[in-house]
């Protein structure tokens, strides 16, 4: 594979390969480090795991890659600098980076190349590019990821040694951090947050009584309660009474939560072992989604979620406190029913009192938009501003946490440090909010790991709302952690932000500071040609709402914030929130107006690429990785490219994601190298770009064939092979005297991959089965019983040459999520069914009617018996399913039966017109099930 230390197209040379001129020739053109990608992304040196829990941001490419893209676009096309680039990658070797780094300033005489990432988001590849010493520029539309760039590439490589002490005292534990030798920025990091800490939890002691101990208990249990639609009693919303399942090794019993109900009131108890009653938000059973059911025993009236959803749309629900969980030992949870005094001091919260913070009203007050039902999840059930998604208590918490950050910062300053170094140092405090977001909010619900029956660990733990994500999620119970230690509280959660700095500072002992502006990506604040190399990732298309879903984070750091750093969060949109009319997403839901549509996207996308143009030197580079699993945002994407005047000049698939995104995962993302286009391209007859190109995908895909890369990636990487061609050329002539265009090369890619793979059922090759098997034995291949997602099912149909409206209905469903292959009964089965078809009534006659049915499907179909492409058809259905799939057992018993229905139908169509097929089966032999 492109693996692909090899070389491709190494004969050719670089003009004649890229389209671009021959000057300032780098080794992205034509050597790339997949496989050492492919081995570091996996492990603590390529992961970047470490430099992401700096902060909340939602793209996850690995560090290994960013650095890959990074060395290749600069370093020159020299094979001499391949071992130091590997070992960088695998091993993060410093004398390999140092060497790298030299290699570099020598490339660039007139002085240090400037490598910008156009968005940014939190900032990976400028950090790469910062650490070897080169100027990185990073630009992101959002404020809040611009922000996470400035910690993460530029505080940490800047110099604070000449900074006064901080006016703290430093707090007792960890005395470590204050060693000789610690870095200046960890050091006064840790104070800056111990200092934040323990101000909150004195100015929010009064909210949250201490225990016998003195101390604040770890955490407190919460939920929604709704007045009964039938009673008019009020009960709370409980999806599990499980606090804490049992634990056999450790003789732990567990504990669950119990609903006590006395005339027309409730309140919680907290009993030893599994619990004793349903919860009050459940699926009935026997049915699929949850009701709610009125605990009152004269009433017990189950509310839909329809309904429970609507008392909230008025304004009916209400928090209430269920049980506290107290830390033993530092390690076990254990749960307790909250007394009068906590349940009391949880009701007394205030907040109309509240003096603004940064000049806005010191709750969230910003409206939810419209459409974002499936991203900011409350708002589908009548919680309309981020406000709203706290309980007051929870809110005050964040109030009084954002108020401390700005006065330490206050205080800073007034010591003398810099309010360069006060925001750095306020911004690392602030980091915390959106990491404890992440556990707060009505989405944060207690996570009980292990098993009813003891046989797992049973840890208790605070949910992350991002389960799915980007998607802030909500559940009717939450948890909410107290102001003292524990997982999940301001300390525990400082300590994650403390470590992820001080590996990003130990990897980071030379470089230069990165820049990061907030920008959009259509309008960069640079000058032309001023940029040696754009190195980016661009927005996935559909599977993030970057905006929508840091909307929350934004409305905190905003009043923390707002006036150590101005240009972040002193603008915003009309609304409050980030701005979102240039964001180039699609934005999923059907909010009316909404902007963010595929069009914008690909428009978008292709002025940013423009702007890329205007700002890169004529002989720089632009990397662009991405990955996605519809082809129709690859044809954006690359459409966008085209349009912008650039050329792929190589394209490198790696391994790098693992995470289930979207209706189908993608494992692979692909880093294209791109060159301006060059003027003097010739012009070509579509029938060689053809040629050209189904040769060029067949050998890479048999090359990826080896390498053990999934089908479904092939198809994915393909297009960068397709669209190197397609680029050497100015004008792709069909034999009308129209161009060929883009669309079609990508339909050629894919169509050759699925040659070069060279499927054979029994020996037999694919293309000697009727099309509509081809496309579904393919396609069962690729995606088994998932959801595909519209433009690949209409690729896919396209590279048999079927129209995806014949094959909805006959072969595929059509779903809210996309198409899925159909394995069911036919609607008929005839002469002119496909062999697919037949083969499904097959199955569906032997559950009905074993070997007699489907010798008469058979005949209904006009099938012989000994069709070698029907049965080859059958043993593809059964090798592709699991073995438990009723499909795959009806046809395991037809292929054991074989004979039997064989002989059935040979009898059939020679026995004499008034015989019918079940008076035959009586003198043949006994069936297998
Ligand atoms: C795939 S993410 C980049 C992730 C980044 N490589 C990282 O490691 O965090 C895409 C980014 O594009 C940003 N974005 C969306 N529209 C933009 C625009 N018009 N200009 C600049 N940035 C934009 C999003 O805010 C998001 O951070």
């Amino acid at each position: 594979m492109t693996t692909i230390e090899q070389v491709p197209w190494a004969s050719m040379p670089p003009a004649a390969r890229s389209g671009g001129d021959d000057t300032g020739s780098r080794l992205i053109d034509r050597w790339f480090p997949c496989a050492s990608v492919d081995a570091a992304v996996g492990t603590p040196t390529g992961s970047g795991l470490s430099e992401k829990a700096l902060f909340t941001w939602f793209a996850s490419r690995p560090i290994a890659q960013a650095r890959a893209a990074v060395l290749t676009a600069l370093l020159p096309d020299q094979a001499m600098h391949h071992g130091d680039v590997q070992k960088a990658i695998v091993s993060g070797a410093a004398d390999a980076q140092q060497r790298l780094r030299k290699v570099i300033a020598a490339q660039y005489p007139a002085g240090r190349p400037v490598v910008l990432d156009m968005f940014s988001g939190r900032g990976i590849i400028p950090l790469e590019a910062a650490r070897l010493g080169v100027t990185a520029v990073g630009t992101d539309l959002s404020p809040v990821a611009t922000l996470a760039g400035r910690l993460l590439a530029d505080y940490p490589l800047r110099d604070w040694s000449a900074e006064p002490d901080l006016p703290f005292k430093q707090p007792p534990a960890d005395e470590a951090l204050f060693d000789e030798g610690v870095p200046r920025l960890l050091r006064d990091a840790r104070l800056i947050m111990a200092e934040v800490g323990s101000r909150v939890a004195e100015a929010v002691s009064p909210l949250y009584p201490r225990n016998s101990t003195g101390a604040f208990p770890w955490a407190y249990l919460w939920a929604v309660t709704i007045p009964c639609d039938h009673c008019r009693r009020r009960f709370p919303l409980i999806g599990s009474m499980v606090l804490r399942h049992p634990y056999r090794r450790t003789e732990d019993d567990g504990q669950a939560l119990q609903l006590v109900v006395e005339q027309d009131t409730w309140h919680t108890e907290v009993v030893e072992g599994s619990p004793l009653k349903e919860p009050t938000f459940a699926a009935a059973a026997g049915k699929k989604g949850k009701s709610a059911r009125c605990p009152f025993p004269a009433c017990g009236h189950v509310h839909t979620l329809e309904s429970v959803k609507r008392i909230g749309q008025a304004g009916q629900y209400r928090d209430a406190l269920l049980a506290v969980g107290e830390e033993l030992e530092g390690v076990r949870k254990i749960f307790r029913a909250p007394t009068q005094q906590e349940i009391e001091a949880a009701a007394s919260v205030d907040l109309s009192a509240l003096p603004p913070l940064s000049g806005l009203c010191a709750v969230p007050d910003e409206v939810i938009p419209d459409g974002n039902q499936d991203t900011v999840r409350a708002s589908a059930y009548g919680y309309r501003t981020y406000g709203d998604l706290m309980n007051p208590r929870q809110t005050a918490k964040f109030v009084a946490t954002a108020r401390a950050i700005r006065e330490v910062a206050t205080d800073c300053i007034a010591a003398g440090l810099s309010t360069e170094y006060a925001t750095a140092l306020a911004g690392y405090a602030a980091a915390n909010l959106p990491r404890q977001l992440r556990l707060a909010t009505r989405g944060a619900k207690l996570r009980t790991h292990g098993k009813p029956d003891g046989t797992a660990q049973n840890r208790v733990k605070v949910a992350d709302v991002f389960s799915n994500e980007s998607k802030v999620s909500f559940n009717f119970d939450y948890l909410e952690t107290g102001p003292g230690d524990g997982p999940g509280t301001w300390f525990s959660l400082s300590e994650s932000g403390l470590n992820a700095l001080k590996k990003v500072l130990a990897e980071s002992p030379a470089g230069r500071p990165g820049r990061f502006r907030r920008a959009s990506a259509i309008a960069l604040p640079f000058r032309d040609g001023s940029v040696d190399a754009v190195i980016t990732d661009p927005p996935y298309y559909n599977m993030i709402d970057y905006a929508d879903a840091s909307d929350l984070f934004h409305v905190w750091l905003r009043r923390t914030l707002r006036d150590l750093t101005p240009d972040l969060f002193d603008q915003s949109g009309h609304d409050g929130l980030q701005d979102k009319t240039d964001e180039i997403i699609v934005k999923r839901g059907n909010a009316p107006d909404e902007h963010r549509t595929r069009d914008f996207y690909e428009q978008m996308l292709s002025r940013a690429f423009v702007e890329a143009r205007r700002v890169l030197r004529p002989d720089g580079h632009l990397v662009v990785v991405f990955g996605h699993s519809d082809p129709d945002a690859w044809r954006r994407l690359l459409g966008a490219l085209h349009d912008a005047g650039f050329v792929v000049t190589s394209s490198w698939p790696s391994r790098t994601e693992t995470a289930a995104t979207g209706v189908a995962s993608i494992k692979v993302t692909v880093t294209i190298g791109c060159r301006v286009a060059a003027l003097n391209r010739p012009a070509v007859t579509a029938a060689q770009v053809d040629r050209e190109v189904t040769e060029r995908v067949k050998a890479a895909a048999r090359e990826w064939d080896r390498e053990g890369l999934a089908l479904t990636d092939q198809l994915m990487a393909a297009y960068g092979p397709a669209m190197e061609i397609y680029g050497r050329y100015s004008k792709i002539l069909k034999p009308d005297g129209g161009r060929a265009e883009l669309d079609r090369y990508l339909t050629l890619a894919r169509t050759a991959v699925r040659d070069a793979t060279a499927l054979k059922l029994d020996e037999l090759p694919l293309d000697t089965f009727d099309a509509p098997t081809r496309f579904a034995v393919f396609w069962q291949r690729l995606y088994a019983r998932s959801d595909v997602p519209k433009g690949e099912a209409r690729f896919l149909a396209q590279a048999d040459n079927l129209r995806l409206e014949e094959l909805r209905g006959a072969l595929l469903t059509e779903s809210k999520s996309g198409y899925r292959l159909r394995l069911d009964a036919p609607d008929v089965v005839g002469e002119q069914s496909s062999a697919f078809e037949v083969v499904r009534g097959m199955a569906a006659a032997w559950d009905q009617n074993a070997t007699e049915g489907v010798a008469a499907v058979l005949a209904q179909g006009e099938r012989l018996p000994t069709d070698a492409h029907l049965w080859a058809v059958v043993g593809e259905i059964v090798a592709q399913l699991p073995p438990s799939d009723q499909v795959a057992k009806a046809l395991t018993a037809v292929q054991r039966n074989a004979a039997t229905i064989t002989s059935l139908a040979h009898r059939a169509v020679t026995a004499s017109a008034g015989e019918s097929v079940a008076q035959l089966a009586l003198s043949l032999p006994d069936e297998e099930s």
